[in-house]
């Protein structure tokens, strides 16, 4: 079978993230040992998921959401009749922040245009972003600004940009701890699943 030509881009967006020494967390990649974490799923998927930063599982695997997060997020696309091999899954930041502290503006704009790189190759007809700093990522490059508010404000809202359709949502670790939050995040996964 002939590759896509997504696939052939994103290999060359993932090998620039490998090859990438400037990257503000690449001596953390190579102190501890971990991965960059580019994303996975369909190359051509219609919703792409947007997450902060790799945890420590991520990292050691180089695979997004793979952790105590990832769980969850698994049941949510279950339970919103969605398959990860269907949607495209990935993140703000490319590489762990240490001790999963919150990514770093300068962090934000070093690795931004990888993921603006993936949208471009992707082209996703919905972005989901997963918290608050996937969010702000959004909003900021799609001239939304004037909307943008904190979570807990935003999750459930669509908003339109041309063809594109950007929806925050809370960041599934929210209900590691607070099984409540499993249902509002159902219900607005289920959401974004009727806007294909
Ligand atoms: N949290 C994120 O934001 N991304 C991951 O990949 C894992 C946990």
């Amino acid at each position: 079978m002939n590759e896509l030509k997504e696939t052939k881009e994103l290999r060359k967006v993932k090998e620039d993230l490998l090859n990438c020494k400037e990257c503000p967390l690449y001596e953390e990649r190579v102190k501890g040992g971990f991965f960059p974490v580019i994303g996975e799923g369909n190359h051509q998927a219609d919703i792409m998921l947007v997450g902060e930063a790799p945890g420590l599982n991520e990292a050691k695997s180089g695979r997004p959401f793979c952790g105590a997060a990832g769980r969850i997020l698994d049941k949510l696309l279950e339970s919103a009749g969605m398959k990860r091999e269907e949607i495209y899954i990935t993140n703000v930041v490319k590489d762990r922040p240490p001790n999963n502290r919150d990514p770093r503006p300068e962090e934000i704009e070093a690795y931004g245009p990888f993921l603006e790189r993936q949208i471009r190759i992707i082209k996703p007809k919905i972005i989901g972003c997963l918290g608050n700093f996937s969010t702000a990522f959004m909003f900021n490059k799609y001239g939304l600004e004037k909307e943008l508010k904190g979570i807990s404000k935003l999750h459930g809202k669509v908003f339109s940009v041309n063809d594109l359709k950007i929806a925050p949502l809370y960041h599934p670790a929210v209900a590691v701890y607070n099984n409540k939050m499993t249902n509002v995040l159902i219900g607005d996964f289920k959401k974004i699943k009727g806007l294909v």
